[in-house]
């Protein structure tokens, strides 16, 4: 289950992909450490994106639909009888086909600001068959360009913005007065000392040091709005979700 089992819930093989990565990105890392400059997504070996996307697939195959969205209010009823979703931040897409595979009705529109993600989506939706109900989108987070969505949802990503309150900013302007965004994140406990523990050491520590925080540092953002969200930053245990809904205050974009 562990090493050949890719639907498995503890397929880990993304994993070890992840770790020759970081292996490999070693100077990379150490060159701009000192100085905080930061690496942009482009400079990562394509490796890299493709162990991302291994790594997190099979959490999202086994959790999206049955737990994530149930845990939701109204939304499984909503992308039954045909939502509009856009997936933030979607990567290799793979929850993006999850979601239309499990929701026909539906049309899942995914958005990535890195090309070469964005081309490997759609082939994974064009060989899941379901081309008819997604769309991908070279898009930033804070650029999309479709409005009156049911659901927007961003998976692991939004702790790798450079202007994650500008994104919330988009996203709120981009949601039905109804609509409800969804926040996938790994969790962190805000004690130092629950997080000191094999997960926490590659998933956050190595995974945050080596790739997440030197993506962020490479955004021109006020310096406050760099700080990785409390809930997002170190926690063992694998996931947190977090669901914000339309009914909060909204303001209107200028
Ligand atoms: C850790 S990966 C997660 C990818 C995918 N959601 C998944 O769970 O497999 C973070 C993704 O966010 C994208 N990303 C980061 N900052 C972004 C931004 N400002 N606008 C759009 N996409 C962004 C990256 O290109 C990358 O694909």
């Amino acid at each position: 289950m562990v090493f050949a089992i890719e639907d498995s819930p503890v397929y880990m093989m993304g994993a070890f992909d992840l770790m020759t990565w970081l292996v490999e990105s070693k100077d990379q890392i150490e060159a701009v450490f000192p100085t905080g400059a930061g690496v942009p997504w482009s400079d990562h070996t394509s490796c890299f994106f493709c162990a991302v996307a291994r790594f997190f697939r099979p959490d999202y195959h086994n959790n999206l639909v049955s737990n994530w969205l149930s845990a939701l209010d109204g939304v499984v009823e909503n992308l039954q009888r045909g939502a509009k979703v856009a997936d933030v931040g979607c990567g290799h897409g793979w929850s993006t086909v999850i979601m239309a595979k499990a929701f026909p009705n539906s049309l899942f529109i995914g958005y990535d600001f890195h090309p070469n993600s964005i081309e490997h989506a759609a082939a994974h939706a064009r060989e899941h068959g379901v081309t008819a109900n997604t769309r991908f989108e070279i898009a930033t987070a804070k650029g999309y360009p479709e409005k009156d969505f049911d659901l927007v949802a961003f998976f692991d990503c939004l702790h790798d913005m450079g202007d994650p309150a500008g994104a919330a900013a988009h996203v709120r302007r981009s949601l039905k007065p109804d609509g409800c965004w969804m926040i996938i994140e790994p969790m962190a406990s805000d004690k130092l000392e629950d997080n000191l523990n094999p997960v926490g050491a590659f998933t956050m520590r190595a995974r945050q040091w080596g790739a997440c925080r030197p993506r962020c540092r490479r955004k021109s953002v006020p310096r406050s709005a760099r700080r990785p969200a409390r809930s997002v930053s170190a926690r063992s245990s694998p996931r947190a979700a977090f669901a914000v809904s339309g009914a909060l205050p909204r303001r209107r974009s200028t």
